[in-house]
């Protein structure tokens, strides 16, 4: 749960329906779904299976599995791909935190699609207030480190994240009964095959190691704290089933209610945070239902940051070799987070570039390495073989499980960057 807990954020719920909306809908869902089923099942168990054996996080578990320093690079790579990630992550976390507060208070935001999205430039355009609302999740995120309530946070978010699927089918079912809601089910489903460009594969690639957290190390930490007897076959499973349904349902929410409302699905960053206050408008108990979902995006967004953050705050306590301890650590990387997200504040162009690079790049880049290592360098059996770390794994979906890693994730990861850089053009 606590897996799934880093996979379903804003990945999910902000991202999916923008980058979905700006590359052709219906023609990156079936991308993405492909890459979801290439990508996410290898990848996910890899990234359990290196942590489950190796019992340390991603600044140890390389060194730890392959007995030499020629993959430490990886590390490195994980930790900061963590801190671009969080640079633009928790500005929009502060987004969600803004936009509950005004949920609250029930601030008139308008009515007309024209006055939500001019409510939502002045708002991200206010860099005091959107650098107060950015601290929030930060202050919060560090917090669960420095007191080590993990545990808690996995409680709690094992209640709520049913509630928050149960609230978001609702909401689908308001949508769908708008006036127009079918031609937004019409973008979204319909494949038109000729929108299938070298970028919309890119993207999806992206999305789909954006939004199962693959490629950076967050879930080797998880699978450093499986118990023994844990069926990691079965739990990559469930993380990505679950991570896949709210996206759908994410998507099922947005489209019909963009063209609903006569906007343009390809509006960007902003997509969601214009669309759902219209879509509350509409619904009876509005203050109640907008307090209660703007509250549970935050928390899905706290579960993810916790994973983000758990990757750098373990790669500084453990490249110090004990000299900084874990609170140490966290003060540390909370402080260089504070800047980062700064930084994104204050520059649109640095908040995109985080953006896109970490999930086309950066993350593709890691998970081709852990790819690679695991399928080519490291021992499948014995104390050091990964595959004797799970299991409940059967003799078949064992080899098809290597032959992904070492043929199809590599080449098809290859492939994506080559035809997008126009070489097969
Ligand atoms: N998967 C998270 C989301 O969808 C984001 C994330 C990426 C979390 C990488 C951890 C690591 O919001």
């Amino acid at each position: 749960m606590a897996a799934a807990g880093s996979a379903v954020g804003l990945g999910n719920i902000w991202k999916f329906p923008y980058i979905a909306g700006e590359n052709g809908g219906g023609a990156f869902l079936i991308v993405y779904l492909l890459c979801v089923l290439l990508f996410g099942m290898p990848l996910v168990m890899t990234e359990f299976l290196i942590g489950k054996r190796s019992g340390k996080s991603a600044y140890g578990a390389f060194q730890e599995l392959s007995g030499n320093n020629r993959w430490q690079w990886l590390s490195w790579l994980c930790m900061l791909t963590s801190f671009c990630i969080m640079g633009f992550y928790f500005v929009v976390t502060g987004w969600c935190f803004n936009y509950l507060m005004e949920a609250f208070v029930h601030v008139p935001s308008g009515l007309n699609m024209s006055d939500l999205s001019s409510h939502f430039a002045e708002v991200s355009a206010d860099i005091p207030r959107m650098i107060t609302f950015s601290l929030i999740p930060i202050f919060l995120t560090a917090a669960v480190l420095w007191f080590d309530v993990n545990k808690g946070i996995e409680r709690m978010s094992k209640t709520l994240m049913p509630l928050l699927l149960v609230l978001m089918v609702l909401m689908a079912g308001r949508v769908l009964m708008l006036d127009g809601s079918n031609i937004g089910m019409r973008f979204f489903f319909q494949t038109d095959f000729s929108k299938i460009t070298p970028t919309v594969i890119m993207e999806a690639m992206g999305q789909c190691f954006f939004s199962l957290s693959i490629g950076m190390g967050a879930l080797i930490t998880y699978g450093a704290y499986m118990p023994k007897g844990q069926n990691v076959t079965r739990t990559s499973i469930e993380v990505i089933v679950l991570d896949t349904m709210v996206a759908l349902l994410a998507g099922l929410i947005i489209f019909p209610a963009v063209f609903a409302f006569g906007m343009d699905p390809a509006e960007g960053p902003q997509l969601v945070f214009v669309v759902l206050p219209a879509i509350f408008e509409q619904m009876s108990f509005s203050w109640f239902f907008s307090v209660l979902f703007f509250s549970l995006l935050c928390i899905a967004a706290i579960t993810s940051t916790i994973s983000l953050m758990e990757v750098a705050v373990a790669f500084v306590c453990e490249a110090s070799h004990g000299k900084l301890n874990r609170k140490k650590s966290v003060l540390i990387v909370a402080a260089l987070v504070v800047v980062l997200a700064v930084f994104n504040v204050l520059s649109i162009t640095m908040f995109n570039i985080s953006d896109e690079v970490t999930a086309c790049i950066m993350m593709p880049v890691g998970a081709l390495g852990m790819a690679v290592f695991v399928g080519w360098f490291l021992p499948r059996n014995g104390e050091k073989g990964v595959l004797d770390a799970d299991k409940g794994i059967k003799r078949w979906a064992q080899k098809t499980y290597i032959a992904a890693l070492r043929w199809l994730v590599p080449a098809a990861i290859l492939l994506i960057f080559l035809n997008r850089l126009g070489v097969f053009r």
